[in-house]
């Protein structure tokens, strides 16, 4: 329960026990974690009973976002002011995660399509928009998992969440790698192109010189990376995007790349994959499981692989 603004008096009663209005009976009924975001002037914001009744409400564990300095109603300046509504959200966003299933866990995310150079103007690159990664990423933050967010994209991300921007397969195996040194799950939902150009053009290729000739070379395999350096307390989930035979081409990739899950989507169908909000999915596991799901939201989804992968257990027979 989020008090923004909380007036001194809303406090004074808060800490006092006195519920005769509808907020105060609210509070005191509720059995859901408070923070309080006070705003007043700033005589009333010094004043010792408004001092005293919130370091109650702060020994009793209410959360408080302390107001700032600027201008107030009325046209005076001084300390008192609302904090700023971002500022209150992270708040919130930090209590709720405290008692999420996942705090405490380390979470990596990698969303977005990589864009390889052709020349400083062009580049080979795919549809993916990102989203699947940053459902990941929110639903994981939001139940208290510490998340690492390496994208090729941008987009309002939890409050919680640490982005890390990358555009190339390179710079993407770099980061990811670098990050799961110190995580317990790793999530590859980014799209990282298989193929890059052999040479980058210096300058732009010019039409008049003719139709170029591009000679492509494989990229990093992360998630193959990833699997040969998995420690025995790490859970890592790979992505298949098919488009055919979903359940059979993801269960080939599970077998390749040593992973504990694995999301086989189905890329072709308009409703799933690339660029929507919903998606069709088989998820397959390490120990032979398998669960399919028709067409879900990608943030429901997030939730369904966020829920196979909150007891990371080591994979039996995995190096110690
Ligand atoms: O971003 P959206 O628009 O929401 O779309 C979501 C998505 C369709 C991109 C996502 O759900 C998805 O399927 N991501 C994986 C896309 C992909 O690269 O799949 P793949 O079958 O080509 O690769 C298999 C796995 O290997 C993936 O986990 C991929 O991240 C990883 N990979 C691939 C190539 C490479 N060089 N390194 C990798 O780690």
């Amino acid at each position: 329960m989020v008090v923004a603004p909380a007036t001194a008096k809303v406090i004074g009663k808060y800490a006092h026990g006195i519920s005769d209005d509808l907020v105060t009976a609210t509070l005191l009924a509720t059995r859901a974690p408070v923070l309080v975001a006070p705003a007043m002037h700033t005589e009333m914001w010094e004043h010792p009973a408004v001092v005293d009744n919130l370091a109650l409400l702060a020994a009793r564990g209410v959360h408080v976002v302390p107001p700032e300095s600027g201008r107030l109603a009325g046209g005076d300046v001084g300390a008192g002011r609302l904090a700023a509504p971002e500022r209150i959200v992270a708040a919130a966003a930090e209590v709720l995660a405290r008692s999420g299933d996942l705090a405490g866990l380390r979470v990596v995310v990698t969303a977005g399509g990589t864009r390889e150079p052709i020349d400083p103007v062009r580049y080979i690159g795919n549809r993916s928009s990102g989203k699947m990664g940053y459902a990941i990423a929110d639903a994981a933050a939001a139940r208290g998992a510490d998340v690492v967010l390496v994208t090729t994209v941008h987009r309002p991300v939890h409050p919680r969440v640490r982005v890390e921007a990358v555009v190339t397969a390179d710079e993407m195996a770099a980061a990811t790698l670098a990050a799961a040194d110190s995580a317990e799950v790793v999530v590859m939902a980014a799209a990282v192109a298989d193929f890059r150009p052999k040479a980058v053009a210096p300058a732009k290729l010019k039409k008049s010189d003719g139709v170029p000739e591009i000679v492509l070379e494989p990229t990093p395999d992360i998630l193959r990376l990833l699997g040969e350096r998995k420690r025995a307390d790490q859970y890592l989930v790979g992505f298949a995007a098919e488009t055919d035979d979903v359940r059979e081409n993801a269960a080939a990739k599970l077998a390749a790349k040593r992973v504990d899950l694995m999301v086989g989507n189905d890329v072709r169908s308009e409703d799933s994959g690339f660029e929507v909000d919903t998606n069709r999915a088989v998820l397959l596991d390490a120990d032979g499981g398998v669960e399919e799901f028709g067409l879900v939201t990608k943030v429901r989804l997030a939730d369904l692989i966020l829920d196979r992968v909150r007891t990371p257990h080591p994979r039996q027979g995995a190096t110690e």
